[in-house]
């Protein structure tokens, strides 16, 4: 059943039992790992796209939640610039207030903090609201929902803007949120949300972006879809180069003001090209299928002639990856990667040991599989020398190529 309608979700892809993404394990301790069925869905009345079985949110976001958002220069970046445009665009009275859903480490309040901006986090990863606390954010250490809206308007006042990246689509109780900004946002507040489009998840077959955090796979038509149900409109929408493809969306009280020609040309894009369509989902599937029988082959021809092949990003997608196409520490000696927390651990399910990054160099392996192919920019630019020294990465997105 649809979790913002009540519809009837129609099933497109089952990758079947799978651990958490994040839960990183310690070695002494991989008999204890917790999986559930990840099988993904639209919605045949309101067209929300989203998974089939729920994970409780306490078992993916606690004290130890090992993604920090800083990890990334690009995204440093990216949010750098966010922020100004935020502060710029709707930040504009005489003591704005903004509230962020999902601040992580503080890697985009903090440039409002330094400002001077009145803000708060709101942030239920303790580890990682500590990071944004050093940084001079101000953070609520507790799950975004109608009761703490509530509670932030009382202590704080209304918002003039809401903002979050990347989190949105992690919430299944989205109703429950609707009703925290009505209660939370100003007469005139905007709520800007940026999250992995499903368009470029379609398009670039990147079917690594479904795992357990990512409940919900947005289109514009059925962000608009869900906005309207709660009172809310689509104002604003543009397209983000980041993680793969993403939508930025500024959504207002219905009525309050006039949606740019952005969102209506977007709309008439999603129909043209049939995004959501079973057709879409169906070329989707065998897109996937593709993809694992490709890449499988290639690393089973590889061993077998006796290359060293490594993983590089132990990010949560690679939990789908190497689980999804059964791959492992057989053909995937280590992953390395810049999160301290992740160092000594194994990977999710496929148990594949992760390493700093600095182990790549010790010497560089034969092949290196990006499993961070959405900073690939970054990465290959950070370790040029591994191409240069006859080292070739392996990329599965759109499809299988070794670069
Ligand atoms: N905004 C950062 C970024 O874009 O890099 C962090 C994204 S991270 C993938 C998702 C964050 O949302 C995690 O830090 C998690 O703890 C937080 N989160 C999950 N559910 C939440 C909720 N209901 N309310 C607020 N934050 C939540
Ligand atoms: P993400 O794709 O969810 O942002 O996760 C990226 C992961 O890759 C995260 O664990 C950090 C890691 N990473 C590196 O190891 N080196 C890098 O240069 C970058 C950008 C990310
Ligand atoms: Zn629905």
């Amino acid at each position: 059943m649809c979790r913002v309608c009540g519809g009837p979700v129609r099933q497109f892809f089952d990758f079947g039992r799978q651990p958490l993404s994040d839960a990183f394990l310690d070695p002494d301790r991989v008999d204890d790992e917790y999986f559930y069925r990840l099988a993904v869905g639209s919605c045949e009345s309101c067209g929300m796209t989203q998974l089939l079985d729920e994970v409780a949110r306490d078992r993916m976001f606690h004290e130890a939640y090992p993604y920090h958002s800083s990890g990334s220069v690009h995204m440093r970046r990216h949010f750098e610039r966010t922020a100004s445009r935020l502060s710029r665009e709707h930040l504009r009275g005489p003591d704005p207030f903004v509230v962020e859903i999902g601040c992580n480490d503080g890697v985009m309040l903090r440039a409002l903090a330094k400002e001077g901006v009145r803000h708060l986090g709101v942030e239920p990863s303790g580890g990682v609201a500590e990071l944004a606390r050093q940084q001079g954010v101000r953070v609520l250490t507790e799950f975004f929902e109608e009761a703490t809206a509530a509670r932030i308007v009382t202590e704080k006042g209304p918002a003039d803007l809401v903002y979050s990246a990347n989190t949105i689509c992690h919430i299944p109780y989205l109703d429950s949120v609707f009703r925290g900004l009505d209660t939370l946002l100003a007469p005139d507040g905007a709520f800007v949300f940026e999250d992995p489009y499903l368009g470029d998840i379609l398009e670039r077959t990147s079917f690594d972006q479904i795992y357990d955090e990512h409940f919900y796979f947005f289109t514009l038509r059925s962000v608009s879809a869900a906005a309207a149900r709660f009172g809310f409109e689509v104002v604003d929408v543009e397209r983000l180069p980041v993680h793969g493809g993403e939508l930025r969306y500024t959504l207002k009280r219905a009525g309050r003001a006039v949606p740019s020609p952005a969102v209506a040309a977007l709309i008439a894009e999603e129909d043209r090209k049939g995004i959501g369509t079973p057709e879409s989902f169906a070329a989707f599937a065998a897109g996937v299928e593709r993809v694992r029988t490709e890449l499988t082959s290639l690393l089973r021809e590889l061993r077998a002639d006796g290359k060293r092949i490594v993983g590089y990003g132990a990010t949560a997608k690679s939990a789908t990856v190497t689980n999804f196409c059964g791959i492992g520490p057989e053909s995937i000696d280590w992953v390395c990667d810049v999160t301290p927390a992740k160092h000594g651990k194994l990977m999710p399910g496929s148990h594949i040991p992760v390493r700093p990054t600095e182990a790549l160099t010790h010497p560089y392996p034969d092949y290196a599989v990006l499993f961070a192919w959405n900073h690939a920019e970054e990465i290959m630019a950070k370790e040029r020398l591994f191409r240069e020294s006859g080292g070739r990465w392996i990329v599965y997105v759109p499809e299988v190529r070794v670069l």
